[in-house]
């Protein structure tokens, strides 16, 4: 009697186990850690221009991502907030469910987050 109560536990303990397992794998590292200085030319349009162009190209969407005028863009329209950059209408159009969250990977997401927090200079 005993002995099934243990293994009984030990059931118990191994399913939670398990659990605890399984929850922590799915937990991604959100977002990615970007290293050094993050460049408008050479990291921010690149990524516009792989990504967003086809749509954002001063053709009828708001906000034109096209090189030369996207820096510009970005903040005449407000989409870039440096005090609180989480809160950038850029970066919360990249992350919100429904929106252009597929156009954007983790990293450039990641990248796009810390653009801001380094006071979107355009360097
Ligand atoms: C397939 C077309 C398409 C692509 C690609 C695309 N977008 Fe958009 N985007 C739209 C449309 C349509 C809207 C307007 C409707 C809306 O806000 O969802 C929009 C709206 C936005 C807005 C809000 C504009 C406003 O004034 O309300 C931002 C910011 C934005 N997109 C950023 C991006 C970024 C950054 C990328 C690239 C990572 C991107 N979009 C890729 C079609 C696209």
């Amino acid at each position: 009697m005993e002995l099934k109560r243990a293994f009984k536990a030990l059931g118990t303990c191994l399913i939670i186990a398990m659990l605890f397992t399984t929850a922590c794998q799915s937990d991604k590292v959100y977002p990615p850690q970007i290293e050094g200085d993050v460049s408008y030319a050479n990291d921010m349009q690149p990524f516009f221009n792989a990504m967003c162009t086809e749509c954002h190209n001063g053709t009828g969407i708001p906000l034109n991502l096209l090189a030369d005028v996207s820096y510009d863009a970005l903040f005449t329209g407000n989409y870039v907030d440096t005090t609180d950059a989480s809160a950038s209408v850029l970066y919360v159009k990249i992350v919100a469910p429904n929106s252009m969250e597929s156009y954007a990977s983790d990293v450039q997401r990641s990248m796009t987050l810390k653009w801001i927090e380094q006071g979107a200079k355009n360097n």
